[in-house]
């Protein structure tokens, strides 16, 4: 399917130079949403995962279906300061800015086998601290899904080694 059609880019948003991916144009149209994390639950039955870990907020949008559909659990990661329990925090840098991402220190069970869902992959800033949130927990992070790749910020080269899946790319 041509999921690009769905996604309306935006200029300057949510600052000057950036051209925004939204994907809430593509989630209004209930079947190419349904499709597309149709799409993600394939590659992810493949992987054989346990658990389905997503950054807020926009990996919420794409994690959640996919965990319900395949009968599996979701783990939230956060910013700084709103997961109620122990969390284990990392540092990191993104397409614009710096913060501070957080996960539940028993969110996940050495050992388990994890799929990592975001809606864009830009710098791969809030990736790579994802998977290094899963790791410090003993997480086997076996796939890592988003819908929209920005190749020309080449933030697959923060995932060397690790099995990228990614629905259209610009
Ligand atoms: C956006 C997007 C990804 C991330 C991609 O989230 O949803 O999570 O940036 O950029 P990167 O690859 O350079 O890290 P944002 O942090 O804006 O949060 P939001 O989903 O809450 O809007």
């Amino acid at each position: 399917m041509d999921y690009k059609k769905y996604i309306e880019v935006v200029e300057d948003f949510p600052q000057e130079g950036i051209r925004f991916k939204d994907i809430s144009t593509l989630m209004q149209q209930g079947d190419v949403y349904k499709k597309a994390m149709d799409e993600i639950v394939t590659y992810a039955e493949e992987k054989q995962i346990d658990v389905v870990v997503g950054p807020e907020a926009r990996g919420f949008i794409v994690g959640c279906p996919v965990a319900y559909a395949m009968n599996v659990g979701f783990v939230p990661i956060r910013k700084d300061g709103k997961l109620p329990r122990e969390v284990v925090k990392v540092d990191y840098g993104k397409e614009y800015g710096k913060d501070v991402l957080t996960i539940h220190k028993d969110a996940i069970k050495p050992g388990q086998r994890v799929l990592i869902t975001d809606d864009l992959l830009a710098t791969g800033g809030t990736i790579d601290a994802t998977i290094q949130l899963v790791e410090k927990l003993g997480g086997v992070v076996v796939g890592i899904a988003f819908m929209i790749e920005l190749t020309y910020l080449n933030g697959r080269d923060k995932m060397d080694g690790y099995d990228i899946f990614t629905l259209m790319q610009y």
